[in-house]
């Protein structure tokens, strides 16, 4: 994206790391580009195959971030959910997508919620298992935080 090209879209949908080739985005670029552009387009992350366990994309300034949570965050595969998170500066985005949520009717059952809990009760230790399994620990927050990239063999490139 060049700043200086008219940019009329409302909103940036970043998937880091993509699916299914892994590429991991720098969300704080394209944050940066993001606010910098006259139409003030939100910056979405979805965040499903990092994980909160990995990256906290409101950290890195992200207006909403989205989880299928169908995948690490339920981790037993008896849950078919998503996620969208704002920060609490977004006020009004939070209240029309919760009134669209709720007119729309897409509210998911109590006993779905309840599964979905109970994984992410459990993330921290599944995390931690994997990476045991690759023998690879520490690869947590921080290098996202400064925009930076994963390094290994299932992280290839950055944007
Ligand atoms: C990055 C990403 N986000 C969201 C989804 C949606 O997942 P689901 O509808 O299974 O919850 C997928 C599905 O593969 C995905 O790859």
């Amino acid at each position: 994206m060049d700043p200086s090209e008219p940019l009329l879209s409302q909103l940036i949908w970043i998937e880091s790391p993509t699916n299914p080739t892994l590429r991991l985005i720098d969300i704080p670029r394209i944050v940066a580009i993001a606010r910098a552009h006259p139409s003030h387009p939100l910056v979405v992350v979805d965040n499903t195959f990092m994980s909160p366990f990995y990256s906290s994309p409101l950290l890195q300034d992200a207006d909403i971030v989205i989880h299928s949570l169908t995948k690490y965050i339920n981790g037993h595969t008896d849950v078919v959910m998503g996620a969208a998170i704002l920060p609490k500066h977004h006020t009004a985005l939070y209240e029309r997508l919760a009134f669209l949520q709720y007119t729309i009717g897409a509210i998911p059952g109590a006993y779905d919620s309840w599964l979905a809990q109970r994984g992410a009760k459990t993330l921290p230790d599944e995390g931690a298992r994997a990476e045991r399994a690759v023998g690879r620990p520490g690869t947590r927050e921080e290098p996202l935080r400064q925009g930076g990239h994963l390094p290994g063999p299932s992280f290839a490139s950055t944007m």
